[in-house]
């Protein structure tokens, strides 16, 4: 490749090489970043970027190859020595303490110190303030991270990786949780970072990403370098086909579907805020859904999508009132283990909080929900559960060495996979589905599109909810929008326009 020659590279890698037991994670990788501009990193699951990233930052030591900062050879012994020649990560599995404060995870380990040598709260807390502002996010720096909802963390992340000096800033997927606003201010902020000269290494599996942000672009397939070029010599189309290493012709379309009988009717769901000041999350909501109906759920973040199906699903009981039937009962779902008995399964948002287990093996964290189906006179069927592993390890293509591997040595499209395939295992007759694509590449998330086509054409009622437009309108028989905690929306599927269905999920 022959960019433009004015460029300057700061980091260049020869030869990287990187395995993990029973994988080849990294073969004899080149990567040149630029100084000023906007480097992007593409590839399926499993492909080597985050294992590349992790080498650059110092996380990974062993590995083969080298790589020179500004023409000077760097071994890094930890991240340390990374940050002090000014290369941080903003990692793509968020990092933050829970039960810590925004401000006390920016500042984790440096923390800066009164005359006395305690930690100075005060300036501590302005300083995280002034960051956040720049990333235009109002809030208390003393709140703890366990209540920021994980697009707010992916913002501290950010702050976080600012606060260092930067020169090269490597960022993992960074806007897979972020909303469209929190997007642009973040865009706007790599414009400002480019400008100043700083190096940004960008990984996302957002296409359009690439035109609008992206100065070049490196193709990782199966750890292998397949091409590297300057985006505005180099199709959108053509870095697809390099990615997957073939043309994808069966791009998703939707099948037939014959609507059955109502499997699940809510009314009146209501969700109180925490705390005393009688605010509402939630507000007298009622849908129903069919068998072999797909339902799509839009709305900006912070609307309210993912606590109504929390609260379907049992998990804010003590906050929430309203009415759900199944197939013409009511029932009521004060836990999880009443929701999974009554026939529903949730697919959550935050996979790393909720979905998994991640030092458990993929083979026991995909059957960890629906452990009642694989027992045989009370005990635990190992042979089912294997097989059972095998089955979805195949159709969902989740690239591991065996059913065995803990789930946290996945790349993290395959752990999400493996989240999908736990809720699929209980075999619900009513799946809840919260952002289901997160972090996925471009062609396994066809194969996901389609997988919830055919659950749906079996029988099963589903809800999902999307912050991608496009998505939702492929996947949905109907669509409902939800803005500021209340149904404001309905939209059958010959109604769908982008612009209709944004316009009722705006707020006013
Ligand atoms: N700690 C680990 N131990 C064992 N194998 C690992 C480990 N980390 C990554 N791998 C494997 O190395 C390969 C590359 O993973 P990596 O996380 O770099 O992929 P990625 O391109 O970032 O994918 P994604 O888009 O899903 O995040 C995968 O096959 C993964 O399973
Ligand atoms: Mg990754």
């Amino acid at each position: 490749m022959k960019g433009n020659t004015a460029d300057k590279v700061i980091i260049e890698a020869r030869k990287i090489s990187k395995s993990f037991p029973g994988v080849r994670a990294l073969h004899e990788v080149d990567l040149k970043v630029y100084a000023g501009k906007v480097n992007s990193v593409v590839g399926e699951n499993g492909a080597g970027k985050s294992t590349l990233m992790n080498i650059l930052s110092g996380v990974y030591t062993e590995y083969d190859g080298e790589f020179l900062l500004n023409g000077q050879k760097l071994a890094f012994k930890n991240t340390t020595d990374a940050r002090q020649v000014g290369i941080s990560i903003i990692h793509q599995e968020l990092q933050l303490v829970p039960h810590m404060s925004i401000a006390e995870n920016i500042f984790l380990g440096r923390e800066p110190l009164n005359s006395m040598g305690l930690i100075d709260y005060k300036t501590m807390d302005e300083k995280a303030r002034i960051l956040l502002s720049k990333l235009e996010f109002e809030t208390d720096v003393r709140r703890k991270i366990s209540s920021l909802r994980i697009g707010q963390q992916q913002i501290v992340e950010i702050a976080k990786a600012l606060s260092f000096d930067v020169r090269v800033l490597i960022m993992d997927e960074p806007t897979s949780a972020l909303s469209e606003s929190e997007t642009n201010t973040l865009f706007k902020l790599i414009r400002s970072l480019t400008a100043k000269g700083v190096a940004i290494v960008y990984i996302t599996h957002k296409m359009d990403e690439l035109a609008q942000l992206a100065d070049y672009v490196t193709v990782l397939r199966d750890g292998c370098l397949i091409r590297e070029a300057a985006v505005k010599n180099i199709a959108v189309d053509e870095i697809v086909k390099l990615m997957v290493g073939r043309d994808i012709k069966d791009f998703f379309v939707k099948k037939q579907h014959k609507k059955g009988k109502v499997k699940i009717e809510i009314e009146d769901v209501t969700l109180k805020k925490s705390g005393k000041d009688g605010k509402f999350l939630l507000k007298d909501i009622s849908f129903s859904v069919n068998a072999s109906e797909v339902l799509g759920i839009y709305g900006l973040m912070g609307a309210g999508r993912t606590e109504l199906l929390e609260t379907i699903f049992g998990l804010h009981a003590a906050r929430a009132t309203g009415v759900v039937f199944i197939e013409g009962k009511q029932v009521r779902i004060n836990n999880p283990d009443a929701a999974i008995k009554a026939g529903l399964a949730l697919l959550p948002e935050d996979r790393k909080r909720d979905g998994l287990v991640l030092e458990m093996a993929i083979y026991k964290n995909i059957s960890l929900a629906s452990l009642s189906k694989i027992l045989k006179n009370g005990l635990l069927n190992k042979v089912l559960e294997a097989k059972q592993a095998e089955m979805y390890r195949k159709k969902m293509d989740i690239k591991s060495y065996s059913s065995n591997q803990p789930v946290r040595k996945l790349s993290g499209g395959n752990q999400q996979k493996v989240v999908v395939s736990k809720w699929l295992a209980t075999d619900p007759k009513i799946l809840l589905l919260d952002e289901p694509t997160r972090g996925i590449d471009v062609n396994a998330k066809n194969e996901i599109y389609k997988l919830i086509d055919d659950l749906a054409l079996q029988g099963m009622a589903i809800v999902v909810v999307s912050s991608e437009l496009p998505e939702i309108m492929a996947i949905s028989d109907r669509i409902i929008t939800i803005c500021e905690g209340r149904l404001t929306g309905e939209f059958g599927r010959i109604e769908f326009s982008e612009e209709k269905i944004l316009k009722a999920a705006l707020p006013g």
